[in-house]
């Protein structure tokens, strides 16, 4: 029987778990973890993301202040916005959505963010910092997904990994994360040949390509644990991941679905380094009175 890895329940799960420690750490330091984030123009998908992080952020007493700009925001008008929230004492996380208006140059914009406020994940100093293994601030996604196959009872170590996909965002840190979990993990991306044969070798498949249906069932092997990161939306309205469901159900040991599977651990992990970060920053207070 093929095992339906359910994010939603695990996400759920987690979330119960973050607000006794949400609640316990305002009990110790007297004030609730921040998250700042950042919303430039209207990307429909992009408010609907901020919404649910918002929601998820109070429901686990998390406060969250919102910033929106304009579409036609100018570069100096959003470095303005995230000075201001780096020198927020009441924020603790940082999150500029992705993507932003063409205009505008995202590289140099992560990097303004505070590495200690990073709750993304995405500024350099954490990405080299995970690839040394010592992690800070790990991306929201791929922590989601290794949780899930701990969570799935998949064992990691020693086994054939297989992440489709090398953005900095999911491809590059979930690699980062599985290694370090003892896989021998080989990244496959648009240029490989023969991507079938990568796939079929795989105990672990993490997919990440943004190209609906892309790794077909028939390439899994049987039992493999498949964690499908993708979410595309079709023009007859449908959403569908990156893996050819109903296929790989029928070969897999264990998949996500999509929805319901990677996409409600991304926030929750969200929530989780926001926490974490507030942790940290006032474990620092401490050692400067
Ligand atoms: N856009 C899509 N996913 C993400 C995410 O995890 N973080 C940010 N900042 N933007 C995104």
């Amino acid at each position: 029987m093929t095992q339906i890895i359910d994010g939603k329940a695990r996400a759920k799960e987690l979330r119960k778990e973050l607000k006794g420690r949400v609640s316990a750490f305002v009990e110790q330091s007297g004030y609730p973890p921040g998250l700042g984030v950042l919303l430039v123009g209207e990307d429909p998908a992009s408010a609907v993301y901020v919404r649910n992080k918002e929601r998820a952020c109070a429901k686990a007493g998390i406060q969250s202040f919102h910033h929106q700009l304009p579409r036609e925001a100018t570069q100096e008008q959003v470095e303005e916005v995230i000075d201001q929230l780096n020198a927020d004492a009441q924020v603790h996380g940082i999150l500029l959505q992705l993507p932003l208006p063409d205009h505008l140059d995202a590289e140099p914009l992560l990097l303004r963010i505070l590495p200690e406020k990073d709750a993304d994940g995405f500024h350099p100093v954490n990405a080299g910092l995970l690839a040394v293994g010592q992690p800070r601030f790990v991306p929201c996604t791929p922590l989601g997904c290794v949780d899930l196959l701990k969570w799935a009872g998949v064992e990691i170590q020693g086994a054939e990994a297989v992440v489709v996909g090398r953005s900095n965002i999911v491809g590059k840190p979930a690699a980062q994360l599985l290694l370090a979990e003892g896989a021998t993990v080989t990244i496959c991306h648009s240029k490989t040949k023969d991507l079938a044969s990568h796939v079929g070798r795989a105990d672990i498949v993490v997919a990440a390509v943004g190209v609906p249906e892309m790794i077909k069932g028939e390439w899994i092997k049987e039992g493999a644990a498949v964690i499908d990161v993708g979410i595309n939306r079709l023009d007859d309205g449908r959403l569908v991941g990156d893996v050819e469901f109903e296929s790989a159900k029928q070969r897999a040991g264990g998949i996500t679905p999509v929805p319901g599977g990677v996409g409600p651990m991304t926030v929750a992990k969200l929530l989780e380094n926001t926490l974490e970060g507030a942790i940290r920053q006032e474990a620092e207070k401490q050692q400067t009175v």
